[in-house]
């Protein structure tokens, strides 16, 4: 049988990693997290300190290091940059601010983009990010787009970063959160939106199980 393949895609905080973990865990399938590859590019430009815009200087970087994902416990995508294990810095606070800049390259997005489609090939995979259903994986089994207000985005979020030990407001993470939407949605190349035939979920008020149950009845109906 070939692999099925599951999209989730939409903005920050809005659950969408949460969510794609259980339904992978549930259906036994791969889960792919394509935030992190794009956070461990800001995170190595941030260590190198190379421009995050400036596309040669960080497509050197992506040629002369090596990546490498694996699935880690928890399902949480395990990154490896030259053997170092990095998982635990993508989601500072530093790295957050970066992503969007070396996201918007088309160098940036070409490598990685082959590297998710990679892991479709051989694997059922549930897949989350911006452009999964739109241009990573177009012919994905299931589609959806994940949101949630801001608001509420941004207190999930504040959670997490609590539980991390960073200290932010509320007010700044729900800046820095819509400017981060704002970025992601208005780039050239492959911006957040939502396919043609995605299942758009607001999970406002919604409780996670609820939204897995949700899903998982997508991919039942597909094939
Ligand atoms: O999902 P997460 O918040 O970890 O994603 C971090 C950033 O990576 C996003 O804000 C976006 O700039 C970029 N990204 C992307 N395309 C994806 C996944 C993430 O541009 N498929």
């Amino acid at each position: 049988m070939s692999p099925i393949s599951v999209a989730i895609d939409g903005p920050a905080g809005a659950g969408k990693s949460t969510v794609a973990k259980l339904v992978a865990e549930r259906l036994n399938f791969l889960y792919i997290d394509t935030g992190a590859m794009y956070r461990a590019v800001a995170y190595l430009c941030n260590k190198e300190q190379v421009d995050c815009s400036d596309g040669a200087a960080v497509s050197h970087l992506l040629r002369n290091h090596d990546f490498r994902f694996e699935e880690g416990h928890d399902m949480n995508l395990q990154v490896y940059i030259d053997g170092e294990d990095v998982t635990a810095h993508l989601r500072n606070p530093g790295v957050s601010k970066l992503v969007s800049l070396v996201a918007a390259l088309p160098e940036v997005r070409s490598r990685l983009t082959e590297w998710q489609r990679a892991f479709a090939v051989t694997h059922s995979v549930v897949m989350d990010g911006r452009d999964i259903g739109t241009v990573v994986l177009p012919h994905a089994t299931v589609k959806v787009f994940l949101t949630a207000n801001v608001e509420e985005r941004a207190r999930r979020r504040l959670k997490e970063y609590q539980e991390q030990g960073f200290d932010i407001s509320l007010g700044e993470l729900i800046q820095s959160m819509a400017e981060r939407d704002r970025l992601d949605s208005e780039r050239e190349v492959a911006p957040l939106s939502i396919a043609d035939d995605a299942v758009k979920i607001d999970s406002t008020g919604k409780t996670i199980n609820g939204v897995v149950e949700e899903i998982l009845r997508l991919v039942e109906n597909a094939h």
